[in-house]
């Protein structure tokens, strides 16, 4: 069976009150559209025709892959309309699948179940305590579907019924052909309603089915921002559930962000507030502490990493403890054991193993060896207002505190610089370098007193 699939994306989506296309909004970091393809790929389907209209360009540029077809609706005349255009693409497919590019956290299962249903048309229904705005379900004596009504071309009594059109639906191809070139636009909106092909199905003695998902979040569309954000509620929810299945314990998990794929193994706590973003890969037993960031990052086993911190692109080597407050910038990677304490920042440097950076320290564009002890206050000044430049510290090296190392610059193993020092030349090994001016005492000296008036 070849399958094509339809997403509809061509809607202004005027109540997000935004500049950005609506399916372009994020929801967990990634466009709601790019939900929606990334589960229609789930599907294996032969095609994936995205029909956009409104912002298309936008869209089009944000999520070029190359497997996917895009159709132009230039003007948006109905949901029927929308499918015609994709029509000319799927001539090869044997059943087409109608999703919608504002409905992001649709599920591959449910839709396997509907794609195997047997028959020409399968809807996606479900039941809801407040229908209204939907279309409902129209069924007869014997329970069948015979068509599906708008709601603003409802009759009070078609308004009652709870089982709603949720829009996915899925179509064997040839009678979609057939019934879609039939659609007319005669109703309250004046629009081509796809959904007029259940009665032309119904009259064709096709037994349309409907197939039910497994929650509402599944099929529930994102019309304003407030919508986007309780779906955003929902995913994170169950993103929390299946960390907390895999052994990781959650402070609280409704306050916890998973903005991208994270891979973790068990017995990690991971505090309130964490957010986690991109491809993340977490070892075993890791604790992080509230209000932290990871963004890109590897972090691995037994490492600690205490409150308020922010890690992007980085490697953390195992057993190491970072933070508080300790912001690790692109490029830097922790071999392991390493301290990285408050208020020190790192930037494209390599720590060995056993390297400490505890206190208010800036290290930047460094190759830090073994066992070295930066001491607090401890800058390597990389930049002299055009270039960028390098500071080598070999194994053992001990840099007093406020230390500036002007780059480039090397301090061989062994080196001990004298606290308050600026490092301007190579240093020799195991030997103390300081270039601190030599104390004096000034006798005879008072303090001034307050003169009389
Ligand atoms: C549609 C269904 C309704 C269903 C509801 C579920 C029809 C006629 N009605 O109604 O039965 O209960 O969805 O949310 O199908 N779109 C286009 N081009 C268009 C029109 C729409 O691409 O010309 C896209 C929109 O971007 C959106 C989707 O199709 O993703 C649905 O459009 P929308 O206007 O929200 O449909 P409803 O009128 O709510
Ligand atoms: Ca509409």
């Amino acid at each position: 069976m070849k399958l094509g699939v339809v997403i509809l994306a061509a809607g202004q989506g005027t109540r997000m009150k935004s500049s950005l296309p609506k399916v372009l909004h994020p929801l967990a970091g990634k466009p709601m559209l790019e939900h929606v393809i990334d589960c229609a790929r789930e599907l294996e389907a032969q095609q994936i025709v995205v029909v956009y209209g409104h912002g298309g360009e936008r869209v089009r540029e944000t999520l070029s892959d190359a497997d996917l077809i895009w159709a132009e609706q230039a003007e948006q005349l109905g949901t029927g309309h929308a499918v015609e255009q994709a029509m000319p693409f799927l001539q090869a497919v044997d059943k087409v699948l109608v999703l919608y590019g504002d409905v992001p956290l649709i599920q591959a299962d449910t839709l396997k179940t509907l794609i195997a249903s047997e028959s020409n048309l399968s809807l996606l229904t479900v039941k809801l305590n407040d229908a209204s705005g939907y279309g409902r379900i129209v069924r007869d004596a014997y329970d069948q579907i015979i068509s599906i009504v708008e709601q603003k071309d409802a009759s009070p009594e078609q308004l009652k019924i709870n089982e709603i059109n949720t829009g996915i639906m899925c179509i064997e191809h040839a009678a979609l052909s057939a019934w879609i070139s039939k659609i007319e636009n005669n109703n309250a909106q004046q629009e081509f309603y796809l959904t007029d092909i259940v009665a032309f199905a119904v009259a064709d003695n096709v037994n349309v089915l409907a197939v039910h998902p497994e929650s509402e979040s599944e099929v529930s569309g994102v019309n304003d921002r407030i919508q986007l954000a309780a779906l955003e509620r929902e995913f994170q929810q169950k993103q929390a559930e299946s960390l907390m299945r895999q052994g990781v314990t959650l402070i609280d998990p409704k306050r916890i962000d998973i903005r991208g794929d994270i891979s973790v193994e068990q017995d990690c706590l991971l505090d309130i507030n964490v957010i986690l973003e991109g491809d993340i890969s977490i070892g075993k037993g890791v604790n992080i502490g509230a209000n932290t960031v990871i963004k890109n990052s590897r972090i691995d086993d037994h490492v600690t990493i205490l409150e308020n911190c922010v890690i992007e692109n980085a490697i953390v080597g195992a057993s190491s403890k970072v933070g508080p407050f300790a912001r690790i910038r692109p490029g830097t990677e922790l071999l392991g054991n390493n301290h990285i304490g408050n208020f020190v920042e790192l930037k494209n440097a390599r720590v060995d193993e056993g390297s400490k950076v505890n206190h208010l320290s800036y290290v930047g564009d460094s190759e830090i060896g073994k066992t070295v002890n930066i001491g607090a206050g401890t800058i390597t000044c990389n930049y002299d207002g055009a270039n960028k430049h390098k500071t080598i510290i070999g194994d053992n090296a001990f840099i007093g505190s406020n230390t500036a190392l002007v780059a480039p610059i090397k301090i061989n193993q062994g080196s001990t610089i004298g606290a308050g020092s600026v490092i301007t030349r190579e240093t020799p090994e195991d030997k103390l370098t300081l270039t601190r001016a030599k104390q004096i005492t000034i006798e005879n000296w008072k303090r001034p007193v307050k003169q009389p008036k």
